[in-house]
């Protein structure tokens, strides 16, 4: 082989490497759409919020992920601000509030987007629609875990609950698939900190959540007395 067919190899093969690295460092195959139980993300932090929690879920994030874990973070860097997200400013406080920090909605947005958001294409087109499309779960197609659990008739009024029915009640809302649960130890009482309703990578369905919390972590749900 002359010099010329090995430079052109070389190129070759290293193209080949770039590449599979490149596609690997973007993969996913499906979404987390996670959402925060704000009463207990204030409970979480050693500083308490600033100002009141509702008793809500709402949105912490919308997340490209691989059902083999190794799930994509920080893909591209680019800036959110309020000029750019117009009036999806005014929805957007309202699902995805910054619960620690309410005069900075926009830090906790930008995060997201940059760290998840970032990852999600060709589904996730770009900043914007990163935003459109979880104001369209949240409320048009009604993921609101919320009202989900709601419509089980399980309110949050601080009650001892068992793991089944939470899970019986969000597959009534997600086609019978499997969410994800994270809950916390706060003293002696355990409570519901997050609900993950998971779909596939083109967003057009739910899925059961192909990763759970371990079960001897400290963010495991016991079977029964989930405080909600
Ligand atoms: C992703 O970016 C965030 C914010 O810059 C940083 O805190 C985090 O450590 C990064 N994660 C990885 C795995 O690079
Ligand atoms: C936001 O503005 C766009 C056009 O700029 C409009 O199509 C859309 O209906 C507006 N949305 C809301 C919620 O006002
Ligand atoms: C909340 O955000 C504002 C605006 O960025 C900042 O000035 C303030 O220090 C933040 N407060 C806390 C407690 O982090
Ligand atoms: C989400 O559901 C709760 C409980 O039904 C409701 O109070 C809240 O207004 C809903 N949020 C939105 C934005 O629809
Ligand atoms: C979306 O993805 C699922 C599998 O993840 C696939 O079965 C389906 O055909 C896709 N739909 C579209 C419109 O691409
Ligand atoms: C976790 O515990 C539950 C109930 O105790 C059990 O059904 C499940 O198989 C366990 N999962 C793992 C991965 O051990």
């Amino acid at each position: 082989m002359g010099i010329t067919g090995m430079i052109y190899m070389v190129t070759i093969v290293f193209s080949l490497i770039v590449l599979l690295l490149s596609s690997s460092a973007a993969r996913y195959d499906y979404f987390q759409f996670t959402q925060q139980y704000q009463l207990a993300a204030c409970n979480s932090k050693p500083i308490p919020c600033k100002d009141p929690p509702d008793k809500l879920f709402t949105v912490h994030g919308l997340w490209p992920s691989d059902s083999n874990g190794h799930d994509p973070v920080n893909c591209s860097k680019s800036t959110v601000d309020a000029q750019k997200l117009g009036n999806l400013t005014t929805q957007l406080e309202i699902i995805w509030p910054n619960v620690y920090n309410r005069t900075d909605h926009i830090s906790f947005w930008d995060k997201q987007w940059n760290k998840h958001g970032t990852c999600g294409h060709p589904t996730i087109m770009n900043d914007i629609h990163y935003f459109q499309t979880v104001i369209k779960m949240y409320i048009t197609q009604k993921q609101n875990v919320s009202k989900i659990l709601s419509r089980a008739k399980i309110e949050p009024e601080g009650k001892p609950r068992k793991q089944v029915d939470i899970v019986n009640a969000i597959r009534k809302g997600t086609n019978d698939k499997e969410p994800k649960l994270k809950c916390q130890k706060n003293n002696q009482v355990t409570e519901l900190v997050e609900v993950t309703l998971c779909s596939n990578r083109n967003l057009t369905g739910f899925i059961n959540c192909p990763r759970h919390i371990p079960n001897g972590s400290r963010y495991s749900c016991p079977t029964k007395n989930i405080l909600y």
